[in-house]
């Protein structure tokens, strides 16, 4: 472990590790832009310099690209090195525009702040800028070339990190362009993360661009809800619309980085037309109204046609707070019937996982990253866990053998990054021993049996889930039973359904009596419901999902629930004439304009206390309340050996 000594505070770190990080593990930040910790190093700006003052290595340095080393003393401040910095920065900015008050990363960006801390302030070149022609990158990226620093880090991303291929960097000298190598929409499914890793305004996001300054965003720490993988996310919000969606650092789940679909589709949660107060009858009322009305119409149910014939139904979009309500609200009917999943093939493979898989035999990014063989079997990995491609494409490039097993004719939809050795089955992947080998399984239908036999056989394994909270659904199975909605239904076993967050297969409700549905979309159920309940989506609430490996991870509201105010029906400003063109709104109300909406889970727990079951504060009781103080911004934590009186441990 290197020792060394840098502002004359002693450090000690892990061998390989740069000056630069060094510094920063005690709180010095040396001002840096080609530099990411999830890429190669490029040394390309020269803006880290530092003075090595005595040790193994003497004089100004690059702190990027310079092992720390025992013996070493590091100046950050000395004087030739503050020069070297000012001087860097000042040739950086010569042909920048300063265009920073129109600039859509004004207040983010890292360029300002390491001019300054460069010590450049005031502009001494009196010669004609260089221009370049932006493109057109499709309708997410807005590009402005003039602001780049040629520090290298987006093509480093989207070729490199990526896999990307149609994009890159052409010319020489003063004029290196970064760009498509012809205008178009950017093709990686992973483009967006241009928007964070380029440290100026070159690539900004184009769907909200020009809305709000970063200071006036309300965020959180989110978890994307787009699919299993559970990638950190900070959606920020401004005026009840969420603006943009970035990626948040999390080492065990998603590295920096996140899908272009977790960062860009976003209009649902705006959306005006979302449900938004609740309904009897199909008229508008009051939210409480509507809950009594939901338990009056149970009651009525259950008296005509006996608890067995109603089903609570939830899925995988439900927090893990409110599928654990879930199974207390259908305890509280007693004899009715639970059910998480809508068919019986998601229910069949997420209890498959939650009965498999453990502490050890759960693979999480960093066994994927690490693995030597990986063998990708039934599924659509582009579509069903997009960053995971991506942790193998950095195997890949490590070495690993990729095997795809069953996968016609995936190869052909799917643009993996990485190239694979197609094969019929399992048995054809030479895991030599199991030794980091990894399965990475799909949602869809698989051999229990055959899977079974690989994670006792030493293969690390993946079991991606059909949808973002699914593996909860199957601990929960485990726990307290239930079935899939499809194979009740079609076997004419319930008459009546109360349904949460649920999308229930049009074909099979024709027949059923839908007497309350919770939800923050419509839906057919929601549209033949006599009560309806609207709920918030995630961004409007706290929550705790559980991702493909077990992991339970946090997430926060980020934005008061309510109407967008772009999206606000002309009634809200008092006239109806020329609405929308009066604003701001004329009517000044307390509340908040569709802001009735509740957690799905306090939904529950209002419609038990009017069946006559207990209050309840706190959805996370019994094993799952040691989940309720984590931290969103921790890494999350495995809930197989959090959680006592774990169903699979006990025979
Ligand atoms: S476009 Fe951005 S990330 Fe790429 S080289 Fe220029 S400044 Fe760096
Ligand atoms: S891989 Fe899945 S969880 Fe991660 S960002 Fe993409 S859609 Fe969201
Ligand atoms: S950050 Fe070290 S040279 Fe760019």
């Amino acid at each position: 472990m290197p020792k060394l000594i840098i502002d004359d505070i002693p450090v000690e770190v892990a061998p390989g590790t740069s000056v630069l990080e060094a510094a920063r593990s005690v709180g010095i930040t040396i001002p840096h832009f080609c530099y990411h910790p999830a890429l190669a190093i490029a040394a390309a700006c020269r803006l880290c310099a530092v003075k090595l003052l005595d040790g193994p290595v003497k004089g100004i340095q690059m702190s990027c690209s310079l092992p720390a080393q025992d013996g070493m003393v590091v100046s950050t401040t000395d004087p030739e090195a503050l020069r070297m910095r000012q001087l860097v920065i000042e040739w950086l900015m010569m042909n920048h525009p300063h265009d920073c008050p129109v600039c859509d990363e004004g207040g983010e960006c890292l360029l300002q702040d390491f001019t300054i801390a460069g010590g450049h302030s005031r502009r001494r070149y009196q010669g004609k800028k260089r221009t370049f022609q932006n493109q057109y990158l499709g309708e997410t990226i807005h590009h402005e070339m003039n602001r780049c620093i040629e520090c290298y880090r987006c093509v480093r991303f989207y070729q490199d990190y990526a896999g990307g291929t149609d994009f890159g960097v052409t010319g020489s000298a003063g004029r290196v362009y970064f760009g498509r190598f012809q205008e178009g929409a950017l093709e990686s499914p992973f483009s967006g993360n241009l928007v964070d890793i380029c440290p100026t305004g070159v690539f900004t996001d184009k769907t909200g661009r020009f809305r709000a300054r970063y200071w006036d965003y309300e965020f959180a720490p989110s978890v994307c809800q787009h699919c299993s993988v559970g990638c950190n996310t900070a959606p920020q919000s401004f005026q009840r619309e969420t603006i943009k969606i970035v990626g948040r650092r999390n080492d065990q789940v998603n590295g920096w980085f996140i899908c272009d679909r977790a960062r860009f589709d976003k209009g649902y949660l705006n959306d005006p037309q979302r449900p938004r107060e609740a309904r009897l009858d199909g008229a508008t009322c009051g939210y409480d109204v509507a809950i009594d009305a939901a338990a009056k119409e149970i009651d009525k149910f259950v008296a005509q046609n006996g608890a067995e014939s109603l089903a609570f139904v939830g899925s995988s979009r439900l927090s893990l707070e409110g599928m654990t309500l879930l199974a207390q609200l259908a305890r509280t009917v007693d004899g009715s019937r639970l059910c998480y999943f809508g068919n019986e093939e998601e229910l069949a493979g997420s209890v498959a996982a939650a009965r498999l898989l453990h502490e050890k035999n759960s693979a999480y990014l960093g066994d994927i990253e690490k693995a030597e063989c990986i063998a990708l079997y039934a599924l659509d990995l582009m579509e069903e866990g997009p960053m995971l491609a991506l942790a193998v494409r950095k195997a890949f490039l490590a070495g690993a053998q990729i095997y795809l097993v069953d996968g016609d004719p995936i190869p052909a939809r799917q643009k993996l990054p990485f190239t694979f050795t197609a094969v019929a089955t399992l048995d054809e992947v030479p895991f030599e021993g199991g030794g980091r080998g990894v399965v990475i399984a799909g949602a869809g239908k698989k051999d229990a049996d055959l899977l079974d036999q690989l994670a006792s056989g030493g293969a690390k394994l993946v079991m991606l889930q059909p949808g973002p909270n699914a593996m909860a659904g199957g601990l929960l199975t485990l726990e307290f039973g239930g079935q899939a909605f499809s194979e009740l239904a079609s076997a004419g076993k319930i008459k009546g359904v109360v349904c949460f967050e649920a999308d229930l297969p049009d074909g099979l409700i024709a027949d059923i009596e839908i007497l309350a549905c919770a939800d923050w979309r419509t839906s057919a159920a929601a549209a033949k419901a006599p009560v309806f309940l609207p709920t918030t989506t995630w961004v409007e609430s706290d929550g705790t999902a559980i991702n493909y490996e077990g992991r339970a991870q946090r997430f926060q509201r980020t934005r008061v629930p309510g109407l967008p105010l772009r999206g606000l029906d002309p009634k809200y400003y008092g006239s109806t004439a020329d609405a929308v063109a009066e604003h701001p709104p004329r009517l000044h109300r307390r509340e908040v304009p569709g802001g009735a909406e509740r957690d799905a889970w306090r939904v529950m727990a209002q419609l038990i206390e009017r069946l006559g079951g207990r209050t309840i504060e706190e959805p996370l009781t019994g094993r799952w309340s040691k989940l309720k103080d984590l931290d969103p911004e921790g890494e999350g934590v495995r809930v197989f050996n959090l959680l006592q009186g774990d169903p699979r441990t006990e025979s």
